[in-house]
């Protein structure tokens, strides 16, 4: 056999029965390295706690052992200051740092791969990667959570028009709106939460798909690597990616909340809505019409879940009828995961920024809820509570009496005792205590209702709960 160390491509480390070398569009299908190399650090710890138990187990001496951890952390070196060369020819990260290693420690790197497999090696690589960007994103979330506990304080008393159906419905306070979006994504952390303990189990020392002949010492690399136990199946280690569908579908979903805050902002940035103000920082301005201001973050967040799901399609496409156990189609498992973790933080990051920075209209918000007959409803429940109508009497009162106000084009609160009773003469004058905005949203006060009274304490309950 040709000593072929010194020909940089992956051929001289797994090319010991081949010919001749590979083609450029197989160099190109195959390479993996353009994305790959994101798992960097990943790819090094897990190289570090393989070969620390090599030692321990005696597979391999402490010399080599101490040769390739140094060796190993230099590398970590060359790539975080940008000083690394990587090469196409190498693959992927594996095959481009094993390399760099032998270059760096001679043979004791080529007995790193001992009882290991880039199989075992990159599903553990991508479980450790998967379960670091659980982490950043719950402690996005979490800051976006606590955006919205903040702006709900302030605004805790604030009245808006809620709506269902988009149409005017009840009168809320802002705070118990914003509260609903902290409820959506305590949800969403604890979907991540709940992957990041599945996900934590070790495929490493799986190897090709069979185990290995080595002693090795599974439990020791599983604890060193910070999971909780070593994978029951070594088939199952090497071919698993259920932890990612889970990322990418707990990411979507989250994608899809923040789409829904986002078109809110749209909506009530508008000037047919008013509602708030978004930041100069959070605004972008028209080439051709000078008034704009334009809500684009925002946009940009709504539009997210289109790449966020395709990744989550993406992967369950390429999983599908995969039969057991590695096969190459699981490389193309990672750019999805990578670019929904990183527009998923991105839109957590301009949502928050967003929220910190708006400026709610309690005024145009008080306004628009001088439209719609917002407080029907309270109108039926006086009766049912003052009159003892039947609920479903009241409704339909209720219903003769809004449309005679919008005959007269007036609100309900300006209509006259006279015009009440020409739809129900039993209607007295404290009818109209019932019909204003702040009387409406502080009479309601059942368990999880809008009354500003139980907005101040969610809010608190908030803070306890999400540790906000
Ligand atoms: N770059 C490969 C991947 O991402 C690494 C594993 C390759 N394994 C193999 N047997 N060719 O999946």
């Amino acid at each position: 056999m040709t000593d072929n160390k010194n020909t940089k491509n992956a051929s001289s480390i797994w090319g010991g029965r081949f010919d001749g070398g590979v083609s450029s569009v197989m160099e190109r299908i195959n390479a993996s390295i353009d994305f790959d190399r994101e798992l960097y650090r990943q790819d090094i710890a897990g190289s570090k706690a393989h070969a620390a138990m090599l030692v321990k187990t005696g597979i391999i001496s402490q010399d080599d052992g101490d040769a390739i951890a140094q060796g190993l952390d230099q590398i970590a070196d060359e790539i975080s200051q940008g000083q690394f060369e990587f090469s196409a020819a190498l693959e992927d990260i594996h095959m481009n740092i094993e390399t760099r290693l032998a270059e760096l420690t001679g043979d004791a790197a080529k007995r790193l791969h001992t009882a290991r497999s880039r199989n075992d090696q990159v599903a553990t690589d991508l479980r450790l990667w998967v379960r670091d960007a659980i982490d950043q994103i719950d402690a996005d979330i979490k800051a976006l959570q606590a955006s919205l506990v903040d702006q709900a304080e302030t605004h805790a008393a604030t009245v808006m028009p809620g709506y269902t159906h988009l149409q005017t419905a009840q009168p809320v306070t802002v705070g118990h709106h914003l509260l609903a979006y902290v409820e959506m994504l305590g949800r969403d952390r604890s979907r991540f939460a709940d992957a990041r303990t599945r996900l934590n189990e070790s495929p490493l020392g799986a190897a090709a798909l069979a185990g290995t002949s080595f002693p090795i010492d599974r439990d020791m690399t599983a604890k060193t690597l910070g999971f909780s136990h070593a994978m029951r199946n070594s088939m199952d280690a090497v071919s698993d990616r259920d932890f990612a569908v889970e990322f990418l579908f707990n990411a979507s979903l989250t994608a899809i909340h923040l789409s829904r805050l986002a078109e809110e902002l749209v909506l009530w940035s508008s000037d047919r809505f008013g509602f708030i103000t978004l930041s100069d920082e959070f605004s972008t301005g028209s080439s051709i019409m000078p008034q704009k201001r334009n809500p684009d973050a925002a946009e940009l967040v709504r539009a997210k879940p289109g790449r966020i799901t395709g990744s989550l399609i993406a992967l369950m496409t390429i999983l599908k009828g995969l039969p057991m156990t590695y096969g190459k189609d699981l490389q193309e498992d990672k750019e999805p995961v990578f670019d929904a973790a990183e527009h998923v933080m991105i839109a957590l990051a301009a949502t928050t920024g967003m929220m910190r920075d708006l400026t709610f209209q309690p005024d145009a918000m008080r306004e628009a809820l001088m439209h719609g007959f917002a407080t029907a409803t309270d109108l039926a429940d006086w009766m049912v509570r003052v009159l003892n109508l039947p609920f479903r009497q009241a409704h339909h009162a209720t219903g003769a009496i809004v449309a005679l106000a919008e005959k007269k084009s007036c609100r309900l609160d300006e209509l006259t005792l006279a015009d009440m009773q020409s739809v129900l003469p039993e209607i007295t004058n404290d009818v109209f205590d019932v019909l204003t905005v702040d009387h409406s949203v502080a009479s309601r006060t059942s368990l999880g209702g809008t009354a500003p009274q139980l907005v101040e304490k969610a809010v608190k309950a908030a803070r306890k709960q999400f540790d906000l």
